[in-house]
């Protein structure tokens, strides 16, 4: 394993499962002091124990990513901890209901999905690109989605408005903060094997009715078209996490790279 993050700090958002929890893991091993956030504060700790075990440094941030007080709090208080951050990885999120015709989509549960998805991101960049600008120094990863990009097999609308916001919101904060010596880039991962795509699949499952046979057909047909059979780890994820952020990639700064298999080629 390479060390290429030796020295420096990290905040990873939804550290507690899946894409977030093995980025966390995988910059620690690299070196950088991590800190691991998470509304689930039981799953952030125990990704901190995993850490420590593997010889690490890493901290625990229990935090709400759509509350703007938590993000400003939880930025201060990760900085106190651990020192300014070097790394941004944003990797919090949540999926909502396939299939729901937009009559069905109440304004809680749109405003609810872009809170997390898209303001989320938003509240920890705020908090984080001044101060990189200001050290001249700094990585952002925003974990959008192949929903941010075309749209998804699985989630709803609110889901594939909140990805491909991001993708936006990551272009134009590459632009601003690009002279300053921050890099803002985003990865557009396919299906993943975390918690997220099996409770999805089983929801879809559970839903019934004729929209939810064809979904299942359409990830079916996806299935039989994936260039390579199967689905990513969430390790394959934070690899492409880990390169963004690393001075491997100085020279990359607004793209949304595809992590996916080559399922969607553009
Ligand atoms: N799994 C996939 O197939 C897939 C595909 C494309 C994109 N993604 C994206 O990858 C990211 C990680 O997903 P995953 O598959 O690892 O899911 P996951 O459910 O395993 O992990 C998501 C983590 O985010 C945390 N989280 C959710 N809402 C939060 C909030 N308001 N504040 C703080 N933490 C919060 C959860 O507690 C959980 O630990 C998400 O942004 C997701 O949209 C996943």
């Amino acid at each position: 394993m390479q060390r290429r993050f030796e020295g420096r700090v990290a905040l990873v958002t939804g550290a507690a499962s899946g894409i977030g929890r093995a980025t966390a893991l995988r910059l620690a091993a690299e070196g950088a002091r991590v800190a691991a956030v998470d509304r689930d504060a039981a799953g952030a700790q125990r990704t901190v124990a995993e850490i420590a075990e593997a010889g690490g440094t890493a901290r625990s941030f229990a935090c709400d990513v759509a509350s703007s007080a938590a993000v400003a709090e939880t930025a201060r208080a990760a900085e106190a901890a651990l020192g300014a951050a070097d790394v941004l990885a944003n990797v919090a999120g949540i999926g909502d209901r396939g299939g729901a015709p937009i009559e069905s989509i109440d304004d809680t549960v749109f405003h609810g999905v872009l809170a997390v998805n898209l303001a989320g991101p938003f509240y920890f960049c705020r908090a984080l690109l001044p101060g990189m600008a200001e050290r001249g120094r700094g990585a952002v990863v925003n974990v959008s989605s192949l929903a941010g990009r075309t749209k998804s097999a699985l989630g709803g609308l609110a889901y594939t408005a909140s990805k491909s916001g991001l993708l936006g919101l990551t272009r134009h904060l590459a632009f601003d903060y690009g002279p300053r010596g921050v890099r803002v880039n985003a990865i557009c991962p396919g299906g993943v094997d975390t918690p997220m795509i099996r409770s999805a699949a089983a929801a879809g499952a559970a839903q019934g009715g004729e929209i939810a046979k064809l979904r299942a057909a359409h990830a079916a047909a996806l299935q039989a078209l994936m260039p390579i059979k199967r689905l990513s780890s969430a390790e394959e994820q934070a690899a492409a996490i880990a390169f963004l952020a690393s001075d491997d990639a100085s020279y990359i700064n607004g793209v949304s790279l595809d992590v996916n298999g080559g399922l969607f080629m553009a």
